[in-house]
């Protein structure tokens, strides 16, 4: 099988969240399994400077005002074409937004530009590549089956599968930016791209994808109910079987605290008291005095979806618990001025580091004793998988994908040695503090906590399952 997924971010080119670690890690757990995957991406600076050798497969005159092309080329074994559009992705930093963290304003047609491209190369307009299987994105790449249904007609039509990351990015767009997307009139209606007099990205690929997929079983209930459906939950119940979870992996490779040389030190399920030399690490970087008591870490988008006001409104409290925090985070201002005053009400227990570091998340994993995550929604969550390989333990609110991959330390769960974190429901100051009280009394209970984070490392998260119902999803579809 022969898959072409496209997508905004991938790590290692380039990444703002778990979207670029999931297209960056698929395409080797699915080729282990026969599939063989090309990754379709913008070219933005970050990558095109990545991908030596490219060669050019396709030429786009005058797309999406300006003259662009699609480049092909291979990095570390993948196999990426780009395109290279530099009126649209020749811009340095984030991917979506300028240096001030305002939207670029030409979003909508930078990814129906990507969107329209993939939908070529989906119905084989480079030579020698007719995949059987458009795999697209989130809202970036979502247009794509809606240009294949339009624009693709007597040509090669692939089956087409959206992966829907996260519902609350839906790529809606006033009416008037419809004109610039070179979809034919008619295209302009509920059963089409029309969004509530809007022009709505994700709806047109949960309208036309042959298979929609989110990225945990729970998550894929929460958007087809009301409460969590933000709008397009009666689509979603619409397409009913259609709709599935499959929930994400994590590389074992990158991560493994065996052989992690981000760490300060290495260590496995046998050898878990050489993370206290990653703990004194974590110390001495964020300017801490050394101390036996338990040591939270958050790393994450600090934005209203994470919790983060919780953590915030909780902070004096957990210091009097007698917990240390540890956060590594960017994201909305007030939260982190909010985060840079706890550190000075209490500069001994909590440091703060306000930016985006691949490393120092290793070492927060590596050595911290949990890791926060106390979302209000998550669609799968990969910080919580990363704490289970590291023997950091999860505290995380039951939705989502945290509730599909934290078991509860209850009594039974700990009795069977089978919980591996501490999970609560009343999303509230008062439900996260409940957690936090209880995961430090298991902390004092050494054997407990041990055998937690021996449960944690044991579990599986590896991507060999999931890719597999990732197959046998396209299977499906091409049977
Ligand atoms: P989301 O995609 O909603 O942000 P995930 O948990 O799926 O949440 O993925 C977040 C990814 O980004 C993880 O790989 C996490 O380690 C990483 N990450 C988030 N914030 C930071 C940061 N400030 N520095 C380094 N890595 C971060
Ligand atoms: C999104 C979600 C996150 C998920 C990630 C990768 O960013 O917010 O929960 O883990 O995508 O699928």
């Amino acid at each position: 099988i022969s898959v072409l997924s496209v997508a905004s971010e991938m790590y290692p080119f380039i990444k703002t969240g778990g979207l670029a670690d999931v297209v960056g890690a698929l395409p080797e757990a699915l080729a282990e399994q026969n599939v063989s995957v090309t990754t379709f991406l913008p070219a933005y600076p970050a990558v095109k400077s990545t991908v030596a050798n490219t060669i050019p497969v396709l030429d786009l005159p005058a797309f999406f005002g300006g003259n662009a092309k699609i480049l092909s080329g291979q990095v570390n074994g993948l196999s990426l074409f780009i395109l290279d559009a530099p009126h649209l992705f020749e811009r340095a930093g984030n991917p979506y937004s300028d240096a001030s963290g305002n939207d670029w304003q030409d979003n909508p047609e930078r990814y129906a530009a990507l969107s329209m491209a993939a939908a070529m190369i989906g119905w084989g307009a480079i030579e020698g590549f007719k995949p059987d299987i458009v795999h697209v994105h989130d809202w970036q790449a979502a247009l794509t089956p809606a240009y294949l249904h339009y624009l693709g007609e007597g040509r090669h039509q692939p089956k087409t599968v959206l992966t829907i990351h996260n519902l609350a990015f839906q790529g809606q767009f006033p009416a008037h930016v419809f004109a610039r997307l070179n979809l034919p009139n008619h295209a302009y209606s509920m059963e089409g791209v029309e969004y509530y007099n809007a022009v709505g990205y994700l709806k047109a690929g949960i309208n036309f994808a042959d298979a929609i997929t989110t990225v945990s079983p729970t998550y894929a209930r929460e958007i087809c109910s009301a409460e969590g459906g933000m709008g397009l939950d009666g689509l979603l119940r619409k397409r009913g079987n259609a709709v599935s979870g499959i929930i994400n992996g994590i590389d074992i490779n990158i991560w493994n605290p065996a052989s992690d040389a981000l760490l300060a030190s290495s260590f496995d399920a046998t050898s878990i008291e050489k993370r206290l030399m990653n703990k004194r690490a974590i110390e001495t970087q964020f300017g801490l005095p050394q101390a036996d008591t338990p040591l939270f870490c958050l790393v994450s988008r600090l934005t209203w979806q994470k919790g983060i006001d919780l953590i915030i409104d909780s902070i004096d409290a957990m210091v009097g618990m007698g917990a240390r925090l540890v956060v590594l985070g960017t994201g909305d201002r007030g939260l982190e001025a909010a985060l840079y005053a706890a550190v000075s009400h209490h500069p001994t227990q909590v440091a703060v580091r306000i930016g985006y570091d691949e490393g120092v998340s290793h070492l927060l994993q590596g050595g911290s004793d949990a890791i926060l995550v106390p979302s209000r929604f998550e669609p799968c969550g990969l910080t919580q998988l990363y704490g289970l390989r590291y023997g950091c333990v999860p505290v995380v609110s039951q939705v989502g994908g945290l509730a599909d991959t934290v078991i509860d330390a209850n009594d039974a769960a700990i009795t069977a040695r089978a919980a591996t974190g501490v999970n609560f429901h009343q999303i509230t100051p008062a439900g996260f503090q409940a957690a936090v009280d209880r995961t430090i009394k298991l902390y004092h209970q050494h054997d407990v906590w041990r055998g937690m984070q021996q449960a944690g490392m044991h579990s599986d998260v590896a991507w060999r399952r999931s890719a597999a119902k990732y197959v046998q999803l396209y299977t499906g579809l091409l049977r």
